[in-house]
């Protein structure tokens, strides 16, 4: 039996984050070399609120190029820009037209962010989740790893995959279920200055993320004002203290060590004591990917010539999808 395939994407709008990072990437390279692997810069997703066309290729080619510094190898994973790919927004119409409007205000991220944008809610901030559909689905993949806040967006594919092959399918599977792989640990990051809320991009508080990029001066000095509370002690899972919960959860996991010995480790610990250790432990994790990345930044054409192959890998897969999908609604697809 061949592999397992794998397809996850990020968006390319702001800085990526300790969140991005523990929640996706660093499982994404963690299980690679178990699955064919397709990673994609989802760059017209970050158009679906008000975006800044002068730096929008930019982010994106450097979201590519972080793939590549956190780890993502070739010879396991094709890496694309979804953008190079018109069969997402051809397959995104299709589904559209079999997506109940009420599926889409539903979900979770559109209200919270269509609060956030006042009476200016683009139509593709409430369609953005019928985009992931067809970028999950054109790819049939078995999984799609993400973090705990993409569920509900991985739920409502699901829905749109029993819709579509049960009104067009006669019978047959046309579109592949996926499933969500969602790892326990890591898949909510939370803010270091609201450990209620989530580590987000769009935060206006560059206090309240680690940057991938940022310097070890930047990390230094968030750790040092991050929120925590007056008790002595360190605990996990206390609801009352989930400041201290988040800050150990990082440290375990990049670290490398397990969560009873970070209990045993922190638990007469005051926060004096583990705001430096913690510092450390972040700034080494990120040391190698940030050196990683200034490599392959200073070589545009490499990477340009990693998108183009991902491209033609990518587009072979995605063009079959949706001609399978075109003729099953009826559609007549000369070769
Ligand atoms: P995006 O760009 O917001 O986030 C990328 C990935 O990072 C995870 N993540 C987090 N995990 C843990 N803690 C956090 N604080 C945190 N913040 C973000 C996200 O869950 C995600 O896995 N809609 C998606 C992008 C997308 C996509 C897809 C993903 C578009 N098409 C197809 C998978 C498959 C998004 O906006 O992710």
């Amino acid at each position: 039996m061949g592999k397992q395939r794998i397809l996850s994407g990020v968006q390319p709008t702001g800085n990526l984050h300790l969140g991005n990072y523990l929640g996706a990437i660093r499982n994404w390279v963690q299980g690679q070399s178990q699955y064919d692997n397709y990673f994609c810069v989802v760059d017209l997703h970050a158009i679906t609120v008000p975006h800044n066309p002068a730096t929008l290729a930019s982010d994106t080619y450097n979201v590519a190029a972080l793939y590549l510094a956190c780890g993502i190898d070739l010879k396991y994973s094709t890496i694309f820009v979804q953008s190079h790919i018109p069969a997402h927004a051809e397959l995104t119409w299709l589904l559209n037209c079999i997506t109940p409007i009420n599926w889409l205000q539903d979900m979770i991220q559109f209200k919270e962010k269509a609060v956030k944008q006042g009476e200016n809610v683009a139509t593709g901030l409430l369609d953005y989740p019928v985009l992931m559909a067809a970028d999950i689905l054109l790819y049939e993949p078995d999984k799609v790893p993400v973090g705990e806040d993409q569920k509900q967006h991985i739920e409502l594919t699901r829905d749109i995959v029993n819709r579509f092959n049960h009104l067009f399918g006669q019978g047959k599977q046309i579109l592949k279920q996926p499933e969500p792989l969602i790892n326990k640990e890591g898949a909510r990051v939370m803010s270091l200055t609201d450990g209620t809320r989530k580590m987000s991009k769009s935060d206006p508080s560059d206090l309240s993320r680690i940057n991938l990029l940022d310097s070890p001066d930047e990390i230094a000095k968030k750790i040092k004002r991050c929120k925590t509370d007056s008790v002595r002690g360190l605990v996990f899972d206390d609801p009352a203290r989930p400041e201290c919960n988040n800050l150990l959860t990082i440290y375990m996991l990049l670290s490398g060590k397990t969560k009873e010995e970070v209990a045993a480790e922190c638990q007469d610990m005051g926060w004096g004591q583990f705001k430096p250790l913690l510092t450390e432990i972040i700034i080494a994790a990120l040391k190698p990917i940030q050196e990683k990345y200034k490599e392959v930044m200073a070589d545009k054409g490499y990477l340009e010539s990693v998108l183009r192959e991902g491209r033609q890998k990518a587009e072979a897969v995605a063009s079959q999808t949706l001609r399978k999908a075109k003729i099953a609604m009826g559609y007549s697809m000369p070769l």
